[in-house]
């Protein structure tokens, strides 16, 4: 050890100050040894009984700590927000920036050399991400793994993506609610996160794929015990991350982003890494833009079969081989050279992965959809792009021409969806206004709007959807998102009127409104901005400072990286 640590200028000491900060330490059981000299390692817990995903992670961060004791490490656990997907209103997106904030903030003004990240479900791993990359201190994320596979009568169910099928069946009347509701315990039967190529497995693959975890990190299922060792090899592992100085900043670079977009285009990842790898890549300052996203996932197929866009979940991607796998066969296309956090390259760390299975990881010959990367598209209607996701979409769809119909409002559409009189046909293009960071506030997952019931009894089970907001990773259909400039802005999307025709051409990546400018000026000059939901608290800082879809919708004043100086003594 050359380097002194940042934790020393909290123990080091034989001053008033360090006796008071080891004396409290040792209130619970601290020996004087922890304190001498060895590197401190916090350990972010997103645990809550609140976030399902992430209810078992007490018992993970022991084995983090088991390996961090045996590494010569000290450990301190330390909470954080945590952002449950399902119980968070209005979304859980609205929280990832403050959940960051807390996170970098608890870094830096703690006695902490390095950290390791306990991320689950799917806005905890962003969050952490983003807090930690502002600090560059040693790093390395943790998953809390995917829930086993759902079984109901017979069949496998997927989190998410079985639900917005169950559901549609029930309105259809295809389905009793009995068996709907029969249905919810058999989907989220162990712990874990949703076991689809969701959000929160994309998050875990885009982890793995940046070079943040150990390999294998991604697929290993909740309650499956080699995901324990892998907290307790992590744990081992940041110990010697901070004897090396290996920050976020050596492994969060072009290279690994590049490489990000490029798995979570082969995985068939979610349309929500679009925000959130822009996001870090704000943090960790290496340039990074929505483009890139599509130029780089352009000529890339999908060759994981997994839900939403294919048949299988994690638990048969795990048993396949995992990100590994899938790393191992895209090859030269990764920047192979890229350093991870195991000290080695991307190439080293999966050059003896092994595929299993390869009807869920298929080779690059025989892909599941020859374009599995994230279509960023432009036009009159979103000046600073939206994204489409091809796989998720039905084929015909992505080339269309159709008559808008305008929801002001989710309740607009909730209100209206299934009124027998709705001027609805299959051309139709569903357009939903005021559901962007600004809007909502938080862009919600609300982009995939149900489809009107009177489609759903003539068979219709897909469509056009236009939209600011997101969409959750489990969903699928022709659904364009993340428009940008919203419209609780101004822009474009919030002059679309009843009847305006809309092109969608995805292999032309062209989004446009056939309406003139002209005629857009004079509505924009009509058109007033909606009052905000909430006056004051969070809300409204939120509101003040977030950026744009295009910017990965972070706050303005958290772009960047800070560091991890040591703050100033507080006594
Ligand atoms: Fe937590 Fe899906 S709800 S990962």
């Amino acid at each position: 050890m050359t380097r002194k640590l940042r934790s020393q200028a909290w123990f080091g000491g034989h001053d008033r100050d360090s006796f008071i900060h080891r004396s409290w330490m040792k209130n619970h059981g601290e020996p004087a040894d922890s304190f001498d000299g060895r590197p401190v390692i916090g350990i972010c817990n997103t645990f809550s009984e609140l976030t399902p995903c992430n209810a078992h992670f007490r018992e993970l961060a022991e084995k983090v700590k088991r390996g961090v004791l045996q590494a010569g490490g000290y450990p301190v656990e330390f909470p954080v927000m945590s952002l449950g997907e399902t119980n968070l209103r209005p979304t859980a997106m609205l929280f990832r920036n403050l959940a960051s904030m807390d996170v970098e903030e608890s870094i830096r003004a703690n006695p902490i050399d390095g950290v390791v990240l306990l991320a689950g479900c799917d806005k905890t791993t962003p969050a952490l991400v983003m807090g930690a990359a502002s600090c560059d201190l040693p790093t390395i994320v943790v998953s809390g793994g995917p829930m086993l596979n759902g079984r109901f009568q017979g069949k496998t169910l997927g989190s998410g993506t079985d639900v917005w099928r169950l559901s549609e069946e029930v309105r259809a009347g295809t389905l009793p609610l009995s068996e709907f509701l029969e249905a919810e315990a058999a989907n989220s039967r162990s712990a874990g996160h949703c076991n689809t190529m969701g959000t929160a497995s994309t998050m875990a693959t885009m982890v793995e794929a940046l070079g943040l975890t150990l390999p294998g990190n991604a697929a290993l299922p909740g309650p499956d015990a080699r995901r324990a060792t892998l907290a307790q090899m992590s744990g081992r592992r940041i110990v010697e991350m901070v004897h090396e100085d290996l920050t976020p900043s050596k492994i969060l670079t072009r290279e690994a982003f590049e490489n990000a977009v490029k798995v979570i285009g082969a995985v068939g990842g979610s349309t929500n890494a679009v925000v959130h790898l822009l996001a870090i890549a704000g943090r960790i300052e290496t340039p990074f833009t929505l483009d890139d996203w599509d130029r780089l996932g352009r000529d890339l197929p999908c060759i994981v079969d997994l839900m939403p866009s294919g048949r299988f979940l994690m638990e048969d991607f795990c048993y396949a081989g995992g990100v590994p796998a899938v790393m191992k066969e895209l090859g030269d296309r990764l920047n192979t050279g890229a350093l991870t956090v195991t000290g080695r390259t991307v190439g080293e760390n999966v050059r003896d992965a092994v595929c299993w299975n390869r009807e869920v990881i298929r080779t690059l010959d025989n892909p599941l959809t020859p374009q599995g990367g994230l279509a960023v598209l432009r036009g009159n209607l979103a000046p600073q792009g939206a994204v489409i996701k091809p796989s998720a979409a039905t084929p015909a769809l992505t080339q269309h021409r159709g008559p808008a119909l305008c929801f002001e409002s989710i309740e607009d559409f909730h209100a209206r969806v299934d009124d027998p009189d709705l001027p609805v046909t299959p051309d139709t293009v569903l357009v939903l206004k005021n559901c962007g960071p600004r809007g909502y506030p938080g862009m919600p997952e609300v982009g995939n709007m149900p489809i009107p019931k009177k489609l759903l009894a003539q068979g219709v089970r897909d469509m056009v959807r236009v939209s600011d907001a997101r969409m959750s990773g489990t969903a699928y259909g022709a659904a364009v998102l993340h428009v940008a400039p919203e419209a609780a802005l101004g822009g474009p999307l919030a002059l679309v009127r009843d009847g305006d025709m809309i092109e969608l051409d995805v292999a032309g990546r062209r989004l446009h409104l056939e309406v003139s400018d002209e005629e857009l000026a004079r509505r924009k000059a009509a058109w007033t901005a909606p009052e905000p939901a909430m006056k004051g608290g969070y809300q409204s800082l939120y509101v003040s400072h977030v950026l744009q879809a295009d910017r990965g919708a972070d706050l303005d004043f958290l772009v960047g990286r800070r560091g991890a100086a040591v703050p100033r003594e507080s006594h």
